[in-house]
């Protein structure tokens, strides 16, 4: 027997946004800028949309002690469920501000940030989109966290 999952990526053109997705945008981008990225010179803002409107918004937090940093997303997300433990998360726009050159064009949640996305996913049993905005500003979405992570760990 074999398994196969493949991912449905939506790429959407900056002129092509809806008003909801350039607002988001404007709020990851405006984290973003906050971002305490003074190591890799990687600025990543994150904001959330909660099931009752709320926005939470996260950055990348480094350290001299490097591996203590924490992803923008995370940063968000752990905030999100601190504060609203009840409500659930229906998407996270998430930003990237940089001068590297991207080797994807675009840079989907890191493996650890897709695990906690999937597990909040899984504990709400309602969707979280997850978009990401690329340099070039062209927008990359996602339905469900399952389509970057199909198979996360569970207990
Ligand atoms: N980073 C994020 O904030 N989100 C990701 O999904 C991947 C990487 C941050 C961590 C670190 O501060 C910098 O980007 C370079 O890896």
């Amino acid at each position: 027997m074999e398994i196969r999952r493949e991912s449905l990526v939506r790429v959407t053109k900056e002129a092509d946004l809806s008003e909801s997705e350039l607002s988001l945008i404007e709020q990851a981008r405006h984290a973003a800028d906050m971002a305490y990225a003074p190591y890799s010179k990687f600025h990543v803002g994150s904001a959330l949309q909660l099931s009752d409107g709320a926005i939470v918004l996260g950055n990348n937090q480094e350290n001299a002690a490097y591996p203590s940093g924490l992803c923008a997303e995370r940063v968000a997300i752990f905030a999100a469920k601190a504060n609203h433990p009840n409500k659930c998360i229906n998407e996270i726009m998430i930003v990237v501000k940089t001068d590297k050159a991207l080797k994807q064009g675009f840079t989907p949640p890191c493996g650890s940030c897709l695990q906690v996305l999937w597990d909040v996913q899984n504990r709400q049993k309602s969707p979280i989109k997850i978009h990401v905005q690329s340099p070039d500003k062209t927008l990359y979405s996602v339905e469900n966290v399952n389509q970057f992570l199909p198979f996360g760990f569970e207990l």
